[in-house]
């Protein structure tokens, strides 16, 4: 176990004020003792964000897989690392050891390596959630490749725009997936995409669902006979503090995804203290995080935070509706499970099912209640603590991003508990600011603002793979010598931080963060639209739903099938996780003399609240807003 604990509110006072004094000697002193190191750092932290350049630990050597695994298997080997619970509840859960992953890693990056992967080459893995993703992620990181996990429920196009962008060599994937009563065609997805993919010199194909699979001859392999004849021992790479652990891809407000990239050893150490101190995981704890490892939240709160300290860590590869809503409930009982992080769409789906769903089930076991993602209503906060956690489990409210690596805001159990709708204090080391319209930052409390970060913090990504120009424009130029996280935020009298959503064009739907510019692009492709604006308006559910106003070439264009056709082609360029549920086709969007459409009135006019639009007077075209409202959905 880690030695890192805070222990109550002065405590996490006095860490808190070190980590500000002296963000060196405390960061310092944290990776020293709780970590495995083949060499020590020369410096723990260097920084310039005008250059948006940071690195931490800079001179240091290690492996991260030595420091999941290798470090527990002497008192933990025969502890779960990874609780399995497959999609049908009929097939056995499977526990896999300490002693157990070691073997497994080891031979998986034994088989990497036999097919030519190196140090700082991209790997891809397209997994649903079963033990090889976990295992394939701790492959790469054992022989130094840098893994790009993208999420299975995304499409053929979008697949293979993530394996060129950062040029993958190798793409792990299965024969299908299971979801639910659904079975879904991984390989055939990735068949599509290796047509627009040069770079990619071999596949590996798990057997999950025993579907029928194509396999192209001395590209193809399964991957069981390969892992039957590997050895169960491979030599962790020795790797630099700052070399890239991984990249992965997360939408922004303009086209091509960003590959985020994030290090080695500061994301090692920031994932490993936040997870101890914010789940308060203890030696008996069966934690269980229910995201999918596509996303950052499973890279870090399943596969690596929970790892580095030596946890059991619960991969559920189903949904919560199958068999039924109760499916979630019941694993909990099932494992005892004492840790539960979620998404607040999750938590309003089920909530929605009724209480009948949740009772025959003994949640006793439950501890500390999660939730990540989107900003939390106040009615499923409630929900959630009265039902799920029966007012005795404190709520983590955990406000993060991909870009951040690791928890940023969030209540401390043993230090202070949360409020609804809160994300509360900062984490230690994390120097939060609000900014004004003048870019000025606004000191003091009942205040709200642009949310920026004025220091570094060690799992911060690094730069997006190809582009560092495009890293120190979208996150260090809004203002000056601050990260921007793209989220409005509100400080109240207590200093306690509410986080208010995107002020971006970023709309999260079921927790998923879609950039608009990407699903206009899709819908532009059709031959009959001329042009397209996405906003997003409020869903009982999902948090946020997809509105797209949309115009034709020729309004006698209007057909039928013409909505089914637009979200198709959303599904085939980025998933089905981006469809519009509305549709209104009209004669105009409002645009600005300058030609940009305004989507503030779109918003306005999507989310029903039209009494006070503004000036409209300097549009160029004022006189389509009203027919845009009159046919409004
Ligand atoms: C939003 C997920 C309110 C926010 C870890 C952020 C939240 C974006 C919360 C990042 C929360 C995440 N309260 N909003 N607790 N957690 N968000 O990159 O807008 O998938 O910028 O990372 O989700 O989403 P991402």
């Amino acid at each position: 176990m880690i030695k890192f604990e805070i222990k109550g509110l002065e405590d996490y006072q006095n860490n808190y004020s070190k980590s500000v004094q002296n963000p060196e000697a405390f960061w310092g002193a944290i990776a020293k003792e709780n970590f495995t190191w083949k060499r020590p750092w020369s410096k723990v932290l260097d920084w310039d964000f005008s250059s948006a350049k940071v690195s931490w630990f800079q001179g240091s050597e290690l492996n991260i897989t030595e420091n999941c695994i290798d470090r527990h298997l002497e008192n933990k080997g025969n502890k779960t690392a990874i609780l399995f619970e497959p999609n049908n509840p009929i097939e056995p859960s499977e526990a896999i050891t300490y002693n157990d992953l070691y073997k497994r890693v080891n031979r998986f990056a034994n088989v990497l390596k036999s097919k030519g992967i190196q140090k700082g080459d991209r790997v891809c893995i397209y997994l649903p959630m079963i033990p090889e993703l976990a295992i394939s992620v701790l492959a790469c990181a054992r022989i130094g490749a840098i893994h790009s996990v993208v999420f299975a429920g995304f499409s053929a196009s979008a697949l293979s725009s993530r394996i060129n962008d950062c040029d993958c060599k190798m793409i792990i994937t299965s024969d299908g997936g299971f979801r639910g009563s659904k079975n879904i065609d991984l390989k055939s997805i990735v068949d599509t995409a290796l047509l627009d993919c040069n770079g990619i010199e071999s596949v590996l194909v798990v057997k999950r669902t025993n579907s029928e699979v194509s396999m192209v001859s001395g590209r193809d392999f399964w991957l069981q006979p390969l892992l039957d004849a590997a050895s169960e021992v491979c030599e962790a790479t020795v790797m630099k503090a700052e070399d890239p652990l991984f990249i992965l891809y997360t939408s922004g407000s303009t086209g091509q995804p960003k590959g985020m990239v994030h290090s080695t050893a500061g994301y090692m150490v920031y994932t490993a203290y936040t997870f101890k101190n914010i789940f308060q995981y203890e030696a008996e704890d069966v934690y269980w995080c229910t995201a999918d490892i596509g996303w950052i939240t499973g890279h870090s709160y399943i596969v690596y935070g929970p790892l580095l300290n030596g946890a059991t860590t619960l991969m559920f590869e189903g949904v919560p509706s199958y068999p039924d809503y109760g499916r979630f409930w019941s694993i909990v009982e099932t494992h005892k499970v004492t840790q539960f992080y979620t998404a607040p769409t999750a938590i309003r789906a089920l909530a929605k099912e009724g209480l009948e769903v949740v009772k025959p089930y003994d949640l006793s076991s439950l501890k500390i209640l999660g939730t990540v993602g989107e900003p939390i209503n106040e009615e499923a906060w409630h929900w959630y603590n009265n039902h799920i956690g029966k007012h005795k489990c404190p709520i983590v409210d955990t406000w993060w991003q991909t870009e951040t690596g690791g928890i940023m805001i969030s209540p401390i159990p043993n230090s202070f508990e949360g409020k609804p709708t809160f994300a509360t204090l900062p984490f230690i080391g994390i120097q939060p600011a609000l900014m004004d319209e003048n870019g000025q930052e606004i000191e003091g409390n009942s205040v709200e603002g642009r949310l920026c970060v004025k220091f570094p913090w060690p799992s911060m990504a690094r730069t997006i793979w190809g582009n560092h120009q495009r890293y120190k424009e979208t996150y260090f130029s809004a203002y000056d010598q601050k990260y921007f996280t793209g989220d409005g935020a509100l400080r109240d009298e207590n200093g306690h931080y509410r986080i208010t959503g995107r002020v971006d064009d970023v709309i999260i739907v079921s927790g998923h963060n879609l950039g608009t510019a990407p699903i206009e692009d899709a819908i532009n492709e059709h031959i009959n639209i001329a042009e397209s604006a996405i906003v997003g308006y409020p869903h009982d559910i999902k948090g946020s739903a997809l509105y797209g106003f949309i115009t034709l070439k020729n309004p006698q264009d209007l057909s039928d099938s013409l909505k089914t056709e637009i979200n198709q082609l959303i599904s085939k360029h980025i998933g089905p996780i981006a469809k519009l549920d509305k549709i209104q086709f009209t004669l105009g969007l409002p645009k600005t003399r300058s030609g940009k459409i305004m989507r503030r009135i779109l918003r306005k006019i999507a989310c029903k609240d039209t009494s006070n639009l503004g000036d409209i007077s300097t549009l160029l075209n004022p006189e389509v807003v009203e027919a845009i409202i009159k046919n409004s959905i």
